[in-house]
């Protein structure tokens, strides 16, 4: 009778197992997301994925294809922190990415940096977070005195939190770096240097305003969605990294060239081939 039951209850542990163990599957290799906000920060890379497909989730668009073979999604963000946060979360749940890539154009901060050189953010930061120092009626306002609110930081209220004023970094992942760092050689255009990335709805053109975020919070070109992504891929922990070319420099008097951004995509697109080779050397 005890060996009838134990017997059973290993037949019923065995039922229990098998059919999990039946069901598993290598899991399907996700895409590599590169995000552009504006369409001429993202249709000509879309133009070198092989058998593109468009499909449009709510107001944004995706082009699903591939590159040497491995699956590419490329997101038209949209402008701005919130359009650049929705679309990663939406790139995150429908497409399970292996990394994204935030590419495009942004302003310069550093005075060595001349337009088409482009930055690969060793970090982001969100350049619109701010909290006041308190100032009567007539005492006016001075962004300079403005201190950084970490949003992440407590589950309280940001206005009242104690803890100090520090701004929030949001790393490139390590791999996708030294992914991008390797293809360095292949971008004629102007030099490829490893920086930081301050992302706002805001465009500076305040000389003291970004010479103040230059020193204290060390960016080096500015854009209105890098942060936002990294902030909304790390909720997912989908390595992430942003690569931005200078489409102008008030610092340096460099002007406005919008043609920066399709040379971005040229070198991204390198970057991408690295990766896909790097994940099939891996798998091997
Ligand atoms: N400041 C802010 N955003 C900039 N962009 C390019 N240059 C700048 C700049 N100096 C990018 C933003 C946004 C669009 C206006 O261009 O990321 O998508």
């Amino acid at each position: 009778m005890i060996i009838k039951k134990t017997c059973l209850l290993a037949l019923s542990a065995c039922c229990l197992v098998l059919p999990s163990l039946s069901f598993a599957q290598p899991s399907p290799k996700g895409p590599i997301v590169v995000q552009g906000a504006m369409p001429i920060e993202a249709e000509h890379f879309a133009q070198r994925l092989d058998n593109p497909k468009e499909q449009q989730i709510g107001g944004w668009r995706f082009w699903s294809g591939t590159v040497d073979g491995y699956p590419v999604v490329v997101s038209e963000t949209l402008k701005g922190m919130s359009n650049a946060a929705a679309a990663t979360a939406i790139a995150a749940t429908q497409f399970h990415p292996v990394a994204i890539i935030n590419q495009g154009t942004a302003g310069g901060h550093d005075p060595a940096l001349n337009v088409y050189d482009i930055v690969l953010g060793k970090y982001s930061v969100n350049l619109g977070a701010f909290k006041t120092p308190h100032k009567l009626k007539g005492e006016g306002s001075d962004s300079l005195q403005w201190k950084p609110m970490d949003l992440l930081a407590s589950k309280g209220s940001a206005g009242e939190d104690k803890t100090p004023h520090t701004i929030r970094k949001f790393p490139g992942d390590a791999q996708l770096l030294a992914v991008a760092d390797s293809v360095k050689s292949t971008y004629t255009r102007g030099k490829v240097v490893d920086g930081v990335i301050g992302s706002a709805d805001l465009w500076n053109s305040e000389l003291d305003r970004i010479s103040h975020f230059h020193t204290t919070y060390q960016t080096s070109a500015e854009e209105m969605e890098t942060a936002s992504a990294a902030q909304t891929a790390a909720a997912f922990a989908i390595p992430f990294v942003g690569i931005r070319v200078l489409s102008n420099n008030i610092t340096n008097d460099g002007k406005y060239d919008p043609q920066t951004g399709l040379a971005c995509q040229d070198y991204v697109y390198q970057v991408v081939k690295a990766y896909v080779a790097k994940l099939d050397a891996d798998k091997k």
